[in-house]
């Protein structure tokens, strides 16, 4: 099989594409990456070699290309987006483009070509937010209603995916995912901003009362739900993915973190909140588990610890990005 994977040099397509290699050796992986300030080819060093893996430096808004690339693969499994919804506040215009023009490109590319599954990952911020304290959880029910430049173009390309399948019956699959945390994570999201800045001898900020609550997904329990969605899913469905049965806010998960790594309170740091800032969500991830038999191998604690682990390991990694326009980011957003 031959796969076609947009955005997989970012955090969530270079994890799908080491372990889709590791699974499935005989594939072909094709990677199309504009390589914006969230791509990074340093995550997919361990393949660069790789016959079976190649490398196209690309926008997916390039409709001749995206003809081009899309004419000779079984697949595309489509990551590529603008992910960050602190910089969708600063500046919507790339969202817009890449998250909703881009996958309209892929969407015709993908109909010429009669590619065989189209599977569209989305997220679960496009349902809006839950009242704190409540037991409800989003679930195949919840209608749309996202809050965030970022939500409504995600919401759009969802809109888009659906009425393609509809119209000229493109065969596909959406997968809407909650947080996702673990390696090759971007340190602007909160886990990796936070255990990276502690290691700085930096303080965590912590956006308003820091009750908020996000159902946290250790990136490999993902790649693994949509690998099986790719077998076993079916045509034109949805599928809920989640990692947790009970809420943990923001508070919570700081005080584990600052707990793994032998630090104190004080290197919190309460800041001005985020607008529009979503106060919860929480995914029903149960007709996934029925009907693909997934479920989050282990848990919160043991994957926090692995993502720790991994950050301390990796210093090279992530002090290479935080520096130039990193830091012109992270002063604009925290000034
Ligand atoms: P990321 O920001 O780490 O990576 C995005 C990748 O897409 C980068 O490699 C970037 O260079 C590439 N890209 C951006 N614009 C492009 C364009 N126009 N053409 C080609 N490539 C382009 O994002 P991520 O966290 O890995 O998220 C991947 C997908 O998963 C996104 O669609 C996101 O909406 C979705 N998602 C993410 C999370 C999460 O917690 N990170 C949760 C739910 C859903
Ligand atoms: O729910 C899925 C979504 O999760 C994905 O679709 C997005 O691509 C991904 O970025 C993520 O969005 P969030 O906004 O939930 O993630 P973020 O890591 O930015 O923030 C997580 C929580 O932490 C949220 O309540 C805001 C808070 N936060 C975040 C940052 C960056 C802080 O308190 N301080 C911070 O500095």
């Amino acid at each position: 099989m031959k796969l076609l994977v947009t955005g997989g040099a970012g955090f969530i397509g270079s994890n799908f594409i080491l372990y889709w290699l590791k699974k499935y050796p005989q594939d072909k992986i094709v990677n199309l990456d504009k390589l914006t300030y969230a791509g990074n080819l340093e995550n997919l060093k361990s393949i660069e070699k790789n016959p079976n893996f190649s490398f196209i430096h690309g926008d997916i808004c390039n409709q001749q290309l995206v003809n081009q690339v899309t004419s000779n693969v079984d697949v595309i499994v489509h990551f590529a987006a603008e992910s960050h919804v602190d910089r969708s506040i600063l500046d919507a215009a790339p969202f817009i483009k890449t998250n909703v023009e881009g996958t309209y490109i892929l969407l015709e590319a993908a109909v010429k070509n009669k590619i065989k599954r189209f599977h569209h990952v989305s997220t679960d911020e496009v349902f809006g937010a839950l009242p704190l304290n409540s037991r409800g959880k989003f679930n195949e029910k919840t209608p749309y209603n996202p809050r965030s430049p970022y939500s409504a173009s995600k919401a759009a390309s969802d809109h888009l995916v659906r009425a393609y399948a509809t119209t000229y019956n493109l065969p596909t699959t959406i997968s809407n995912c909650s947080n996702n945390f673990g390696p090759f994570q971007f340190p602007e999201k909160f886990i990796p901003l936070a255990i990276t800045n502690l290691i700085e001898e930096k303080k965590i900020p912590v956006y308003g009362d820091g009750l908020y609550v996000r159902d946290w997904l250790y990136v490999e329990d993902h790649c693994k739900a949509i690998d099986l969605i790719l077998q076993k899913g079916k045509i034109g469905k949805t599928y809920f993915i989640g990692g947790l049965a009970d809420d943990i806010s923001n508070m919570e998960v700081i005080k584990k973190i600052l707990k793994l790594m032998n630090k104190n309170e004080s290197n919190i740091e309460y800041v001005k909140d985020r607008p529009g800032h979503d106060r919860r969500y929480a995914i029903d991830w149960s007709k996934t588990q029925e009907e693909l038999g997934w479920n989050p191998q282990f848990g919160f604690d043991d994957y926090l610890k692995l993502t720790i682990k991994w950050f301390i390991n990796n210093q090279d990694w992530w002090k290479r990005i935080k520096t130039g326009k990193y830091l012109e980011y992270y002063k604009k957003q925290y000034a």
